[in-house]
């Protein structure tokens, strides 16, 4: 940006006070409503009532099945339980492990530890912030069950490069780690010409409908999606209590108006994904060449759904120089950005017992860099300018 634009862009304020990942994600208006309500309305019969697996529940399941290309989708009431269902089924024994990125969401780490299983950390890359496959070649032995990577802030991992490295090793009973993609942050985005969620590149994927999420039930809501039906079968029968599966199960429903409200927000999903990626993009000119920052990549074979801007600073600002920039974008400009995310160990006392002796020193090291600056597909083109103009101040000084 020229100093002109800068002045330009900070002149124009802020309209919506963006703060890191903005509490709502997506955008609703009346047509959520008028689902909600319909749902409602039919629930108020006595002999329907909301349950149970009421109608739209299978409907939405199947919309979603076919939209990110799998054979089934199981709707949860979040991505947690979905983490959950899916790690119980691999009947994890004492010494098996499950290899997860450091720089994570905690909720893989739990998954893996609930089920019984040992986490072994993995490195990030420092170009897409994504589980290492490089790192996966090494850390893979033959107690591996299953490669757990999270479709780092709305980015596709590499599924193909883990999936070729769980071949080259497989487990001597069991066969190749399954691959089980955490996609919370990534409803949207794409791998290989298909959507994440794809059947053919992750035996299970599973994605959050949370409030903050590219897409929300109602503030709360999951799926699982897959192509082997003997694990859908297990999902679906664990969110009411497990009878179906001979398992332990509990409850973990999604109720009918949020299927309701999901149906219509998935018909909006790619138009949100491309609002996000406008907007990224715009960023990325804006930004370009602004020294001490490196911008978000994207690999040929993927769509960034951009669920965050995730930069790097320059190993000159880590540390103390990136909190004193994350600090006058808040004081100084009102724009709180966020540091997605640190490693799992650091935050986590029960994580941090149970990996006791790993350490992933790439990744701590790129949490000391990371930056990530709100971004929303509802951001007007003067919000961007000015989040542009602030950063370059910041950047500049
Ligand atoms: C990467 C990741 N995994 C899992 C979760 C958990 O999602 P939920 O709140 O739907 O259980 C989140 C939520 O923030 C997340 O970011």
């Amino acid at each position: 940006m020229t100093e002109q634009e800068i002045q330009a862009g900070l002149q124009g304020g802020l309209q919506v006070l963006w703060r890191s990942e903005p509490l709502l994600g997506s955008i609703y208006d009346e047509e959520e409503i008028a689902a909600a309500v319909t749902a409602m309305r039919e629930a108020m019969d006595f002999t329907r009532g909301f349950g149970f697996s009421a109608s739209p529940i299978p409907e939405f399941e199947q919309a979603f099945a076919k939209y990110v290309g799998a054979a089934d989708a199981v709707a949860v009431n979040s991505c947690g339980p979905g983490l959950d269902m899916v790690m119980r089924y691999l009947n994890l024994q004492p010494g098996d492990e499950v290899i997860v990125p450091a720089c994570n969401y905690i909720a893989a780490a739990l998954a893996v530890i609930g089920a019984g299983g040992q986490v072994v950390l993995g490195e990030c890359d420092p170009l897409y912030f994504q589980l290492d496959p490089a790192d996966v070649e090494k850390k893979i032995s033959p107690r591996t069950r299953a490669i757990f990577p999270v479709h780092f802030n709305g980015l596709s991992a590499p599924l193909a490069e883990y999936q070729a490295c769980a071949e080259r090793h497989p487990h001597p009973v069991h066969g190749p780690a399954k691959i089980v993609a955490d996609a919370a942050r990534a409803c949207g985005g794409s791998y290989r010409g298909e959507k994440i969620g794809c059947g053919k590149h992750a035996w299970a994927t599973i994605f959050s409908f949370h409030t903050m999420k590219n897409m929300t039930t109602l503030g709360e809501g999951g799926m699982i999606s897959t192509d082997d039906l003997a694990l859908s079968a297990y999902c679906r029968s664990v969110r009411m209590y497990g009878s179906a599966a001979g398992a332990w199960g509990t409850s973990n429903v999604l109720t009918k108006v949020q299927a309701a409200v999901g149906l219509v927000q998935l018909s909006k999903l790619d138009r949100f994904i491309a609002m996000r990626r406008s907007v990224a993009a715009l960023r990325t000119k804006l930004l370009q060449g602004l020294p001490g920052l490196q911008l978000p990549c994207e690999p040929a074979d993927c769509q960034h759904s951009y669920y965050l801007y995730t930069c790097l600073v320059d190993e000159s600002l880590a540390g103390p120089g990136r909190d004193a920039i994350m600090q006058r974008m808040e004081e100084e400009f009102k724009v709180r950005c966020v540091i997605a995310n640190r490693p799992i160990y650091m935050g986590h006392p029960l994580i941090a017992r149970h990996t006791a002796g790993q350490r992933t020193m790439q990744s701590e090291a790129l949490a000391e860099r990371i930056i990530c600056v709100p971004i929303h597909p509802a951001m007007s083109e003067s919000d961007n300018r000015y989040i542009c103009a602030a950063l370059h101040r910041c950047l500049q000084a």
